[in-house]
């Protein structure tokens, strides 16, 4: 499942709702959390409820929602929008990997409860607390089988250990969301899910967006939430393998099978071994997936 952009709709907006289905993101988070002003919480979790049930068995982008957390009406939140069976779920400021599991124990019971046989997904933002780093390794150990991927965010945690700012002056993250950025992304890949990059939150600033994507795509980042519908095209684009590379990775494979069972070739004087030839037959997965997710 290669899930590029997930562009954020605050779930009170019926206009942004609206306008979510046609942004062309391969996903949408139906946002209960922290775009939803405290006194309508409960208006949002109903609008998101009917929205998600108007749309059965729908075409266009997955529908995800940002649930609360359990202990600030997270749970209430699982209860209205469950039965509807949204993709999955994003977790805001877990811990660690204890408070998906308290989760999917509720998930277990409602899908039960409403008929869901499509077991609902989980993508926690796995940075947001001053605890949550240190748990990042654990989450590949959990059992969470309704783990689809990971991500990190930066506001919640400059916030929550009293930083004045998060970025450098050279306007690049500071230090330490470098490093939970780099350990949520390990953690990730050694829990065998997706690694999602943060929201860029310039949202005129196109040329920044693009750069930055190429970036996190060159890392290993597979998509990128959006905040606006002007994200998405970039965001698309950026993890979506080039032509080139798909040729590249085209001729590593053939270079391979050309000579079965050998692990090392050179090509266009290059060494190319057994990590090269992962590595392309990830691409080539990844360009398969987009396509098959465009149809005919
Ligand atoms: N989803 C769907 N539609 C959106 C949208 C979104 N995330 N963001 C903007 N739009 C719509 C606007 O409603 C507007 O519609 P209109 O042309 O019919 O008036 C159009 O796109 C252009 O919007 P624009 O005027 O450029 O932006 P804005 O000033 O209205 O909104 C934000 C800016 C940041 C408030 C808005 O993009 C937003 O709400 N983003 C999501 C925020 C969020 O969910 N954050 C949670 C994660 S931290
Ligand atoms: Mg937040």
């Amino acid at each position: 499942m290669t899930l590029r952009s997930f562009l954020f709709v605050p779930g009170d907006s019926e206009k942004k709702l609206g306008k979510g289905a046609e942004s062309g993101a391969d996903a949408l988070i139906l946002d209960l959390e922290d775009s939803v002003a405290p006194d309508r919480k409960v208006l949002a979790r109903n609008m998101v409820a009917e929205y998600l049930a108007a749309r059965p068995g729908q075409t266009g982008p997955e529908l995800w929602v940002r649930m609360n957390p359990l202990a600030e009406g997270g749970l209430d939140d699982l209860v209205a929008v469950v039965r509807a069976g949204p993709a999955g779920v994003m977790v805001p400021k877990p811990d660690g990997p204890a408070d998906l599991v308290r989760i999917s124990h509720v998930l277990d019971a409602l899908e039960r409860r409403d008929g869901v046989t499509a077991p609902v997904r989980l993508l926690p933002v796995a940075t947001e607390t001053a605890r949550a780093p240190f748990a990042l390794s654990s989450y590949a150990d959990a059992g969470l089988t309704r783990l689809w991927g990971m991500t990190w965010g930066a506001e919640d945690l400059s916030s929550a250990i009293g930083a004045r700012t998060n970025k450098g002056p050279d306007g690049t993250w500071a230090t330490t969301y470098k490093v939970v950025r780099s350990m949520c992304l390990l953690a990730a890949k050694s829990a065998g899910v997706e690694a999602i990059e943060t929201l860029y939150a310039d949202f005129r600033n196109e040329a920044g967006l693009i750069a930055d994507c190429q970036e996190a795509a060159r890392e290993g980042f597979t998509g990128r939430i959006a905040i606006h519908p002007a994200q998405v095209a970039a965001i698309n684009a950026a993890f979506t393998p080039s032509p080139e590379e798909v040729a590249h990775a085209t001729r590593v494979v053939a270079a391979f099978n050309a000579t079965p069972g050998i692990g090392v070739v050179g090509l266009d004087g290059k060494m190319l071994d057994i990590p090269h030839l992962k590595q392309a037959q990830r691409v080539l997965g990844q360009a398969a997936a987009i396509a098959a997710r465009r149809g005919p």
